[in-house]
């Protein structure tokens, strides 16, 4: 089991392409970023269909994070009148469905549950949960 791990990250890493995506229009991978000149993306980062990045005010991705599919990632929300600057430290996985407002910094290796709604940073090496997200325990597989 844990071969077969090592040999699709071996796999992934061989075949990751840096994605140059157009404002709101999918990617190849149907994935979606509104200005993506203020999108950030560090290698080896994965992100999964149906997903949308708002990066109006700027979304970092560090290398080898994780994004599950139909997440929504925001740096402006419309709906309370938020807005910052998101980060998603090296290492991160975000389960999928999942929300991440304005200003939140996920911290590196942490994860985030699917169907989660992170409003608040998360600590490194934690793993989050929950509509808001609370840490339920630490990732310790690192
Ligand atoms: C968050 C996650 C990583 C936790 O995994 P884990 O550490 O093995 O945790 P467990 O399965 O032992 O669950 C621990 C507790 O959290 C709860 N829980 C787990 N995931 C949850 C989630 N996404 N939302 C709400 N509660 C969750 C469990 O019900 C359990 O609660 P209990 O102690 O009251 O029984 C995992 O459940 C998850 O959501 N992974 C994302 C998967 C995904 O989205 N994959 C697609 C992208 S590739």
């Amino acid at each position: 089991m844990e071969w077969r791990c090592i040999l699709q990250t071996v796999d992934f890493k061989r075949i990751w392409t840096k994605p140059n995506p157009k404002h709101n229009v999918p990617t190849k991978w149907n994935w979606v970023v509104s200005y993506p000149e203020n999108l950030q993306l560090g290698k080896y980062v994965d992100i999964g269909a149906f997903t949308y990045l708002q990066a109006q005010k700027r979304i970092v991705i560090s290398d080898n994070v994780e994004i599950g599919s139909h997440c929504s990632i925001y740096s402006v929300n419309t709906i309370d009148g938020t807005s910052g600057i998101v980060f998603i430290m090296e290492g991160a996985q975000i389960g999928s469905h999942s929300t991440i407002l304005p200003g939140v910094t996920i911290g590196k290796n942490s994860k985030v549950g699917a169907h989660s709604l992170v409003n608040k940073n998360v600590l490194d090496n934690t793993i989050v949960v929950g509509v808001p997200a609370k840490k339920i325990g630490e990732n310790s597989h690192v």
